[in-house]
């Protein structure tokens, strides 16, 4: 199903704004090739009524060239719930596209590859947290959305990178069980009097950062604003000068406009920012998350022509995790 891939006038000027902005990134065979395919998922996309959600690591070509929203999980969250299309294309992973499903059961909700997983979501079952519930049964089980909505639906309440501290503080309990994300149990720590257990978890890309990389930035790059997710460990937040989600990284970059920023997260945020502000230096160490790199233009054209593959959820396991996540979306 690869017809009308040619670079055709049609097809230049009808990126043209897109092809101006990604200059920098691309070179022009290369982006020769990538056009035609923005080309046709937009056409498609408007044809089908299908809306595409994409996260801050979606590479430029997806994050620039085709994507309706952009965000860090909790505003994907969000536009999911209120979105009036017929079909969402989820360019994230697994765990952001079951959230979508379970906001909008009556929705079709495809992944260009339903391999995208998440090494946050692969490390705790629903078996796990129902062995925590019996050891800490007065406990309230905040749980990061990044897992699956079989241990989404064992929890009390959801929550992200964006309002954990928030969602924590909120709780009437003075402990607090955050799953499965250890560093970001420590991050919340630091935010709050509360006491808070925690499982061993880990981003397999944040905990490659070390505080060393970051002292380095600050001798290579004088006077270099570091930013940092949540996710890394708390010896390399010590060292960044704020620490948010995607959104808020990138929130804080376009308000304060910083000259020289590095970003201690995943690389495509880099690339995106970059194109999207060509007058500020963005340091660009690359750490990828080889989950999310996984969704390419083609792979999304063709879930776009196949309208698969569909995630599906269990309605039962659907209905109980839906409780924590609209607990989560009511509290932020
Ligand atoms: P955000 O919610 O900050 O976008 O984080 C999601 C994620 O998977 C980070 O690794
Ligand atoms: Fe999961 Fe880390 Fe990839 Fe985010 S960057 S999707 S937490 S493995």
């Amino acid at each position: 199903m690869t017809e009308n891939l040619a670079y055709t006038d049609e097809v230049a000027q009808a990126t043209a704004d897109v092809h101006a902005m990604l200059a920098n990134q691309y070179d022009e065979p290369y982006w020769q090739t990538l056009a035609p395919y923005i080309y046709e998922i937009n056409r498609l996309k408007k044809e089908k009524n299908a809306v595409i959600l994409a996260h801050n690591y979606m590479t430029p070509d997806i994050f620039h060239g085709v994507a309706d929203i952009v965000g860090d999980s909790l505003a994907l969250a969000r536009e999911a719930a209120k979105t009036d299309a017929d079909m969402i294309i989820q360019c994230g992973v697994h765990f952001m596209a079951e959230t979508s499903k379970t906001l909008c059961m009556d929705k079709k909700v495809i992944i260009p590859d339903m391999k995208a997983g998440c090494s946050l979501a692969e490390s705790i079952t629903a078996a796990d947290v129902k062995l925590l519930r019996e050891k800490y049964p007065d406990v309230p089980i905040v749980t990061y959305v990044n897992t699956s909505a079989e241990v989404k639906a064992e929890s009390d309440v959801c929550c992200t990178s964006g309002n954990a501290v928030k969602i924590v503080n909120a709780l009437d309990s003075d402990t607090v069980l955050m799953i499965p994300d250890k560093y970001l149990a420590d991050y919340t720590r630091q935010h709050t009097d509360k006491t808070i257990l925690t499982w061993e978890g880990s981003c397999e890309v944040h905990e490659r950062f070390t505080p060393e990389d970051i002292q380095n930035f600050r001798k290579r790059y004088e006077g270099v604003t570091v930013l940092a997710h949540p996710e890394c460990p708390p010896e390399v937040l010590a060292e960044a000068d704020y620490t948010g989600s995607t959104q808020q990284m990138i929130d804080y970059v376009t308000g304060k406009r910083p000259e020289r920023v590095v970003l201690i997260t995943e690389c495509s945020m880099s690339d995106n920012i970059a194109a999207a502000n060509p007058d500020m230096e963005l340091v660009r160490p690359c750490q990828m998350c080889p989950h999310m790199k996984r969704i390419t233009l083609p792979k999304i054209l063709e879930a776009l022509q196949t309208e698969g593959p569909e995630i599906t959820i269990d309605p039962e396991i659907a209905e109980r995790s839906l409780v924590p996540i609209q607990k989560m979306l009511d509290m932020s």
